[in-house]
């Protein structure tokens, strides 16, 4: 007791300061105590600054990312006369140019959500809004961005643009190319497939700095253009964007670097690092936080040791990156927490004659900066180590992670896939620790991690620093990472490996190994035998051979271990080793120590993960309809997005008394709820309430279709995630609390979980079972007319929509409670109306639905949003209180549903010359719970099993399977994907029987104009001969087989593959009656025009098109309409915003009005010769005109009947054919796209560039599908994970593209109209196209729609299928890798193709020691 209180007396003393003091966006503000357990994210949203998004809350989105600016205490002292100097300097540097930048300062992008707010105190805190805004100006970065359309829904933009900002405010000059992308690393895009983001910032990464400076303005101004790519002036830039040009995207290239209404230069308006900080005295933090939470952020190493000494349970923070994870999503508490990073002993950094002293609280970032020097400024034996550690940390994470997490941080927490703690053991470092008594002890890495996140460190101990040692002569120290994703990735195995040889008398001796793996066991795990068997050997092909067999007893993965995988990761194992081997022979043979090296293609096996840049094209032409129709004009709320001034649901200011729910959740797949104590949430701080079933006014059931699902669950769950009731309180996180609070008990039933098991019981929803036929099948199977008949089996997985925002939504009464109003992020206001309006009894017209925008929908914000809104919609109905939702990225992907995961069998009858004849398909999707949509896609899939190819005889049968997962729902494709990835699996197929190229069967089976598609429809204008034709032009199909052969054959351990693939997409709701949209058109007196139609604005630039249609209609600028938002009081009765047809819809809608107003204005016009729209409009109002219009469209000629299963379901097709090439490495299944060539026919396109925006945004989330992003659920393959949740449940374990995953060359091009003419290609990223850019080409497609508005395509969903030639170019890949052990026969590749099974289907003798060449890995359908 006594220690006790001389400790408290230490805390006590007048060093430790409660005053803490921010700046954010220039403007001082001091944090009040009592805020330790908010992040910063939460601070800034709470005081209004909305721009910085929470987009997951785990680091993983790089939404919420701000720049940080400080001053580096390190720097004051050791630059003490110089930085007296620069304070008078300060400002000129500071204010002149964007890239000023002086040592004594760090600007760096965090992410906000995971950054304590406290560890921001002394510190200038940079938002979306400190940087420039629509009003004043936008910054070059905002103005760049929204110019190259590189945003879409918005969402994930005020994040991009800060990364990028903090790049230019960090770098002393402009940054490379290499490195604008590096800084992206940490930044998710779901809409734009990323090209027109790094196209808009590429623009920074010039050389000569005069581009942004005034002289550059000046340049701008007097119309020179300067190509982005080169830096100099360019022809690129110069065309005109009339009529009938190709357009040229070279105009936007060019960001405005100065005011355009004072002319002041934007610089002059950069924040400067506020003086108060420079001069202000860094203080010890004591403050307070949430239940009695305690923050210290001590200045001294002497006060931390005291605080752990009087706190044991005391958690030391640095970065925040694990802590904050544990906090948030493992629900750990932690009552007292230092933070480290201000302590001068912990953040060491040096240098002597044995090595390297790292302090435990260096950051990464800062560790890499001085791995680099030291890299380069000692001799290469020395710092092999270094070598290993700084490439394993460029696939560490994103930069925001980098500029935060600490190297003590990393070791403490112990991971078992820690990237550096097996480097750590395998280098030879050694660990000092102190206590708290200041006594020092050292432990090698290698005896530091004792188990499962815990380590060799007694309670009263921290870390204090790492050494490093330098490596000897002829020793050599590699690293190793294979993950999900490349980039920003945690891995999936990862190895730190050592050797160290006796080179005596010509051979090499080993003296002394170290091989490490992590991903392996619970912790970083030595291969102790193996390590043993090599010490004392020679270095030749006989110690490799031994050392692989030994290393299988090194590593023990029993079958459910966690993370599953196990044949591919022991497979990795061993290909790491070999790796490894090869390495260290390749460097001994450079140095002249080994005679025989690697043979040529042996070599593959060690080629550097190099990635070139990416480079976008996009070919397109303009074909102008009046004043707006047809131009790449940029997405009307393109500057409020890349300002964060964009509103979404979240965003919207909350009235005074709101109350903030949170979900109650079943956790078990199928039970019998027995019963609800919410005893333990009632004392919970700020707990309102809970409401179930008992308190729905109106029904309990809800549905789109039928009414198969309850709003709260009242006596079984059916699946994991299932809404049991809605907890209110006064706060977000109260409301969570309490949530976690209420136990539920259940009695469990069996559960159905995958396709397989549905099957088996036949569990299919009743009435759901269809069939299409054409010809007959059986017949033909019959009469031997086919040479070959097969069958098969096809699993597709399913797909997370991943849209950027979450689900959010505010209810609120109006008028006693009469009525009910909402805010929500739906695609579809109408049905959340309908939804709320059942479920409180309420007429439709009391029930008003609003969304002004949302982060990304892609099908999920369909019908899975308007069941959370319901829920709401009950507690504030109830309690007469507004009530906010808004769900954590881990609750809203695993409660709202994915794609469909489909299981196809198919029996396909083919001749030798590869003609289909007949094919015999089943087709299952699974629905999961409730029916939801699911009926329709499926038929959707069964309509487009077909693609472009024509069978005389098909019989396409369908079920939709009941399993106890969530409900499935729509999503970009609605099921036409899955269906013709299996067709394409089946063309596949044949050609691997035929051994004929896929194309080759391809194009002999393609559907003609005229041809009589399988549900009855006849096909017209189809365009897929011609698209197909000039992609193979466009990508020299022939001369690049040929290359990608010869690659083949030099390379044993990297292999390239090529694919082409059509697509053939109908458009229409299949569902007749969806097909209609109404508008409403109001002209006021100045000449300007509202329109309100029935389609959500989500990013795909919905509004922006028909603004474009209204402004031509009426002949007036685009500048002149506005749309506002979507409302369900405006213009009742919409569709939810999908199927790719609300461009046709409500385009069509509101030209309707246009021409209704147009017409009463004519006789005004004809009489009052006006000089301007605004003088007629006042002239018709002056004649008591009306100048309100409700327009209203139905599709015409379509419908379908599934009793006879004929009909004419859509209304036209959109047409596209892809190419790609692909490269894998066949030891650890990494791939990467090294080119995509996307062709399509979108008529006269409405916005080329927003169409080009899609086609790539679709490709990309495509890519993701087929290759990168996995649903794990627990079921019977992966038993691992708790039965019916899933894993991958954030941004963590569920990987969506980067911008790293995308092709190296991305060509785009829409088919061009019906005539002959010279042509000048739209060339700006491309520097080829630039300098030779011009041709004659001969257009001889007809690309008019007469079916759709201004003769345009729908483009939303019709692109998305388009990446599964990366898939099949990947399984070309594959099969050259097969070829070389001798395996010829066909193989099945699931979707996605994720490195597990490119690896795994690449057979060679490191798998074949795991498991059999027949091995499938196990995917959850
Ligand atoms: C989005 C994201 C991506 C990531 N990617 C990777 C990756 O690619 N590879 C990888 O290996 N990891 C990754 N991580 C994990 C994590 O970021 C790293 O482990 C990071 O280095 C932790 O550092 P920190 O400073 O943020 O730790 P903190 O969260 O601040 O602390 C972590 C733990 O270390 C303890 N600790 C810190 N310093 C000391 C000390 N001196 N003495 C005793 N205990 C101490 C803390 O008490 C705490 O228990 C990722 C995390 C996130 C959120
Ligand atoms: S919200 Fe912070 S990284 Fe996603
Ligand atoms: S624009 Fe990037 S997520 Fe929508």
């Amino acid at each position: 007791m006594g220690s006790l209180i001389k400790a408290e007396e230490v805390v006590a003393e007048g060093e430790w300061s409660t005053e803490a003091v921010v700046y954010v966006n220039g403007v001082r503000r001091v944090l009040p105590d009592g805020l330790a357990h908010l992040t910063l994210l939460q601070y800034l949203r709470d005081i209004g600054l909305t721009g910085t998004k929470l987009g997951c809350g785990e680091g993983g989105c790089g939404a919420c990312t701000v720049m940080i600016s400080c001053f580096d205490e390190r720097s004051r002292k050791s630059h003490s006369v110089q930085c007296h100097e620069t304070h008078r300097n300060f400002h000129l540097l500071d204010c002149k140019l964007i890239f000023s930048y002086y040592d004594l300062y760090r600007h760096y992008a965090i992410n906000a959500c995971l950054a304590p707010l406290y560890s921001v105190e002394g510190m200038h805190v940079i938002t979306v809004e400190g940087i420039g805004d629509s009003g004043r100006s936008l910054h070059p970065i905002q103005e760049s961005l929204s110019q190259a359309h590189g945003s879409q829904c918005g969402f994930c933009t005020p994040g991009f643009v800060m990364s990028m900002y903090a790049l230019l405010r960090s770098c002393n000059e402009p940054p490379s190319e290499e490195k604008i992308e590096e800084c992206l690393a940490g930044n998710l895009c779901r809409c734009t497939g990323y090209r027109p983001i790094l196209d808009a910032f590429r623009v920074f990464a010039k050389t000569d700095d005069l581009i942004y400076t005034k002289t550059m303005s000046e340049n701008n101004l007097s119309g020179d253009f300067i190509c982005p790519s080169t830096g100099k002036p360019c022809d690129c830039g110069k065309g005109t964007t009339n009529s009938t040009e190709t357009s040229t995207r070279g105009k936007q290239y060019n960001p405005f670097l100065y005011n355009k209404i004072d002319g002041s230069l934007y610089s002059e308006k950069e924040l400067i690092f506020p003086p108060e900080l420079l001069l202000k005295k860094v203080m010890s933090l004591r403050l307070h936080g949430f239940e009695g939470i305690k923050w210290y952020r001590p200045l001294r190493l002497q006060q931390v040791l005291d605080l752990k000494s009087l706190y044991r349970d005391a958690k030391l923070v640095i970065g925040n990156t694990e802590v904050g994870i544990e906090t948030k999503f493992k629900n750990l508490q932690y009552k007292v927490l230092i933070s480290v990073t201000h302590v001068p002993e912990l953040n060491i950094l040096s240098l002597n004659e044995k090595g390297l002293e790292i302090g435990a609280s260096v950051r990464l970032i800062e560790l890499q900066k001085f791995l680099r020097k030291v890299i380069a400024d000692y001799p290469d034996d020395k710092t092999s180590s270094c070598k290993a550690i700084l490439e394993q940390l460029k696939w560490f994470a994103g930069n925001q992670i980098k500029n935060v997490a600490s190297v003590g941080g990393n070791i403490c927490t112990a991971s078992p896939i820690s990237d550096l703690n097996p480097l750590w053991m395998a280098a030879g470092a050694i660990f000092q620790v102190i206590s708290c008594k200041g006594n020092v002890r050292t432990i090698p890495a290698k005896d530091f991690f004792l188990s499962y996140r815990k380590v060799n460190l007694t309670y009263d101990e921290i870390l204090l620093s790492i050494f490093l040692p330098w490596t000897r002569h002829f020793e050599f120290v590699k690293e190793f990472k294979q993950a999900h994703r490349r980039e920003d990735d945690i891995a999936l195995v990862n190895a730190g490996m050592r050797v160290f040889l006796k080179h005596d008398h010509g051979t090499l001796e080993v003296l002394d190994a170290s091989i490490v793996y992590g991903g392996i066991a619970p912790v970083s795990l030595t291969a102790t035998m193996t390590e043993n068997y090599l010490i004392g050997k020679k270095w030749d092909d006989i110690l490799l051979q031994g050392a692989l067999k030994i290393l299988q007893e090194d590593i023990v993965l029993t079958e459910n271990a966690p993370g599953g995988m196990v044949e591919f990761r022991k497979s990795l194992s061993s290909s790491f080793f070999f790796k490894f081997f090869s390495f260290v022979t390749n460097e001994l043979n450079h140095k002249g120590f080994l005679i025989e090296g690697l043979n040529a293609t042996g070599l593959s096996a060690i080629q550097p993960n190099y990635r070139p840049l990416t480079r976008g094209i996009q070919c397109y032409e303009l074909t102008k309809h009046g004043t707006a129709v047809g131009l790449p004009a940029m997405h009307l709320s393109s500057k409020l997005q890349v300002t964060g001034e964009a509103e979404y649901a979240d965003d919207v200011p909350t009235p005074p008394n709101t109350l903030h729910a949170a979900l109650i959740l079943s956790r078990k797949p199928h039970a019998r709820i027995l019963s609800i104590d919410d005893s333990l949430a009632k004392s919970s701080p700020g707990f309102i309430g809970l409401f179930g079933h008992r308190d729905v006014p109106g029904s309990n059931k809800i549905g789109p279709i039928i009414h198969d699902e309850e709003l709260f669950a009242s006596e079984t769950v059916t699946c994991v995630g299932q809404v049991i009731g809605i907890v209110v309180a006064d706060t977000h996180d109260n409301a969570k609390i309490a949530s976690n609070k209420i136990v539920v008990e259940y009695e469990e039933l069996p559960a159905i979980l995958s396709i397989r098991e549905a099957v088996k019981s036949c569990n299919f929803f009743p009435n759901t079972g269809r069939c299409l036929t054409k010809g007959d099948v059986e017949l033909c199977f019959k009469s031997g007319a086919c040479d070959k008949v097969i069958d098969g089996e096809v699993q597709v997985g399913g797909q997370e929509h991943f849209y950027l925002e979450p689900n959010s939504s505010l209810v609120w009464t109006v008028d006693g409670g009469n009525e009910i109003h909402m805010v929500s992020s739906t695609q579809a206001p109408q049905k959340t109306q309908d939804y709320v309006a059942r479920v409180l009894g309420l007429p439709l017209a009391k029930v008003v639905c609003k969304t002004k925008r949302i982060g990304g929908g892609f099908g999920g914000k369909e019908t899975r949003s308007a069941f959370i809104t319901a829920a709401a919609s009950v507690p504030s109905y109830v309690l007469r209180r507004p009530i906010k939702i808004t769900l954590d990225r881990d609750v809203d992907m695993m409660i709202t549903g994915q794609r469909h995961s489909f299981l196809g069998k198919y029996k396909v009858g083919f001749t030798n010359a590869g003609e289909v004849l007949a094919i015999d398909l089943q087709l299952y999707n699974n629905a999961g719970n409730s029916l939801d949509l699911s009926a329709a896609v499926l038929e959707r899939a069964m309509f487009h099993s077909d693609n472009v190819y024509n069978i005389p005889n098909m019989r396409i049968t369908g079920d939709v399977c009941y399993t106890n997962f969530p409900s499935n729902t729509a999503f970009r494709g609605f099921g036409g994907p899955q269906g013709m990835l299996i067709a394409e699996n089946w063309i596949q197929r044949i050609a691997m029987e035929l051994q004929k190229s896929p194309e080759e069967i391809r194009e002999l089976n393609f559907q003609n104009d005229g041809c009589m598609l399988h549900y009855g429809q006849v096909l017209q204008s189809s365009t897929v001969s011609q698209l197909w034709d000039q992609l193979k032009q466009s990508c020299s199909f022939v001369r690049t087989r040929e290359n990608v052969n010869m690659f083949n054959l030099h390379n044993r351990w990297r292999k390239r593959g090529v694919a082409m693939v059509p697509t053939k997409f109908g458009i229409s709701f299949t569902t007749k009656f969806m097909n209609q949209a109404g508008a409403l058109v109001q002209v006021y007196t100045d000449g300007t025009v509202l329109v309100t139609h029935g389609g959500v604005e989500m990013g795909q630039g919905l509004h922006t098109k028909v603004a474009q249609i209204a402004a031509s209609s009426f002949n007036i600028p685009l500048s002149s309409v506005f749309i506002s938002e979507t409302s369900t009081d405006k213009v009742p009765n919409a569709s939810p915003t999908a199927a790719s047809a609300s461009s046709d819809m409500y385009g069509a809608a509101v030209f309707d009005a246009c021409d209704q107003i147009k017409a009463r204005m004519q006789h005004i016009a004809a009489r009052n010769p006006h000089s301007s729209f605004a003088e007629l409009a006042k002239a018709c109002y002056l004649e008591r005109i009306d100048l309100s219009a409700h327009g209203f469209y139905i599709t015409p000629d379509i419908g379908f009947d599934w009793k006879d299963g004929k009909g004419s379901p859509f209304s036209y097709f959109t047409f596209g054919a892809a190419f790609a090439e692909v490269e894998i490495d066949t030891l650890t299944g990494d791939f990467y796209t090294r080119e995509a060539d996307i062709i399509m026919d979108l008529g006269h396109s409405l916005n080329p560039a927003i169409d080009v925006g899609q086609i790539e945004g679709a490709f990309v989330q495509g890519l993701g599908w087929i290759a990168l992003e996995e649903l794990k659920w627990g079921d019977s393959d992966h038993k691992w994970i708790r039965p019916g949740h899933l894993y991958t449940s954030g941004p963590g374990t569920y990987k969506i593209p980067t911008a790293n995953d995308i092709p190296l060359k991305l060509k785009v091009s829409l088919l061009k109209v019906p005539y002959t003419k010279t042509i000048r290609w739209v060339c700006c990223t491309d520097l080829l196209m630039c300098q030779d850019g011009t041709g004659t080409e001969i257009l001889d497609a007809g690309v008019q729609n007469t079916k759709a508005i201004h003769s345009s395509k729908a483009v939303g969903e019709p692109p998305f299928f388009l990446a599964s030639a990366v898939l099949f170019a990947i399984k070309d890949a594959i099969i050259a890798a097969r070829a070389e052990e001798g395996y010829h026969d066909w193989f099945p590749l699931d979707n996605p193709a994720t490195p597990e099974r490119i690896r795994m289907a690449c057979i060679d003798n490191f798998t074949k020691q795991f498991t059999t060449p027949e091995f499938h890995p196990k995917l959850s359908i």
